[in-house]
């Protein structure tokens, strides 16, 4: 063939393809053994999506005579799908480390909460910020998480808790979105706490009636593209009446449900999350077996976030209850203030290591899964014939390392491509 293509990445040690029947999603079983090509390459297009995966041998003979503008020779080397982070909340100004040794004394995350520190911490000084600084703290952590092999992640609003600063937060992340190759997928968490000054049924009618439709009008104007709708469902925080109320509303303008549930108390938010519909409900620490079941029915997958529990001594989500009962098991960094990791390697260890996941579950939960909590299982989350050419590449003679190693991944990650474009070597 004399066709030209953008990228080939010959010869590695293995490739994980993690599945390779066009699954939107593994549960347990499937994630137990993910597809794994020994010897592979990679062919990817100018338009940026995969037109070759599997057998080194095969690829070379079917693509003598091609040109490629790019040839990587991954001899020694492993390619896994570009990572996807399903939760974070990276757009803010002011860190709280002093919360951090508070903490450490013994405080704990409601106590802080409620003497007025934590998000409202956060708030007050994402308030006062500019949307350029905002951007520039933005656009430096979406650069961390990439090198640590980040592909597609989720992006939240919620620390403005009124409408200027939460569209200030959306613009910021919309600006990120055209200024790097990451790819984000947009959240809005206005209802990410009750403001001072406001009442939860104020606060839940100010989002409903008067964020909401602003943010419905911007998006039909092409200013803003919001993709999911966020709540914090917790005792002191949103009931379950607010959060049903401001979901569906964000439903009903098309958006995806991905709420904060049964992180500190049980609220019945899987029950909740099932009947409207979500596609995810995060953190879960606090979820009963019913909740478990009514999720895996209702295809609702668990977004783990192994960071929070490990920080706050939270005694962390039941992830083998939820396997063995067939939800889609997903993970995410919940990069925060409270939880300052940008990297999903590192969650994935700590989901091996703290809720007994396996290492091709954590690899799993972190790409196709974290992919259809967001919606991008059809274009993301695996190596496929069709599907984005966004890949990890490790210095590692098994793909295992990527996992089993942790902190110092700049030494392990070699190449982070995304559309076939090295951003990171
Ligand atoms: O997912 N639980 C609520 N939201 C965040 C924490 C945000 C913050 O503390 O600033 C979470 O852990
Ligand atoms: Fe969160």
């Amino acid at each position: 063939s004399s066709s030209s293509f953008r990228l080939l990445v010959k010869n590695a040690t293995q490739v994980v393809l993690v599945c390779r029947n066009g699954e939107k999603y593994l549960t347990r079983n499937g994630m137990q053994t993910l597809a794994v090509v020994e010897n592979g390459s990679v062919v990817i297009g100018h338009d940026g999506l995969i037109k070759a995966v599997g057998s080194a041998e095969i690829i070379e003979s079917q693509f003598k005579g091609a040109t490629f503008d790019n040839v990587l020779d991954a001899s020694g080397m492993c390619v896994l799908p570009g990572l996807v982070d399903a939760h974070t909340h990276p757009v803010w100004a002011g860190d709280r480390v002093h919360e951090f040794a508070m903490k450490l004394a013994g405080a704990t995350y409601m106590e802080v909460h409620e003497a007025g520190g934590g998000i409202h911490f956060t708030v007050a000084h994402t308030r006062s910020a500019t949307q350029q600084h905002l951007l520039a703290a933005l656009q430096s952590r979406l650069e961390r998480m990439m090198r640590a092999g980040t592909t597609l992640v989720e992006c939240k609003s919620g620390y403005g808790l009124e409408m200027d600063t939460e569209l200030k937060m959306l613009r910021v992340i919309h600006a990120a979105r055209q200024s790097l190759p990451i790819e984000i997928s947009a959240t809005y968490c206005g209802a990410h706490a009750v403001p001072k000054g406001k009442t939860m049924e104020e606060a839940t009618q100010d989002i409903v009636a008067v964020q909401l439709p602003k943010i419905k009008e911007l998006m039909a104007s092409g200013d803003l593209q919001v993709d999911n709708i966020d709540v914090f469902c917790e005792k002191g925080v949103f009931d379950l009446n607010s959060t049903r109320c401001i979901l569906q509303a964000g439903k009903d303008m098309g958006l995806n449900i991905n709420f904060h549930g049964d992180e500190l108390h049980p609220m019945n938010s899987a029950h909740l999350g099932a009947e409207l519909g979500a596609l995810a409900i995060s953190h879960l620490e606090e979820v009963t077996d019913d909740g478990i079941a009514a999720m895996a029915n209702a295809k609702t997958s668990a977004v783990l976030l192994p960071t929070t529990a490990y920080i706050l001594k939270l005694s962390p989500p039941r992830a083998r209850d939820m396997l063995d009962a067939g939800v889609i098991v997903a993970l995410g960094s919940d990069f925060n203030p409270n939880a300052y990791c940008c990297s999903m390697p590192m969650v994935m260890h700590l989901a091996c290591v703290m809720m007994k996941m396996s290492m091709p579950e954590a690899l799993a939960a972190s790409t196709i899964n974290a992919a259809y909590a967001l919606n991008r299982s059809q274009t993301h989350g695996s190596l496929e014939t069709g599907k984005q050419g966004d890949l990890v590449i490790i210095n590692a003679p098994r793909w295992e390392h990527l996992v089993y190693q942790f902190g110092g991944h700049q030494e392990l990650i070699r190449y982070v491509i995304i559309k076939g474009e090295i951003v990171y070597e």
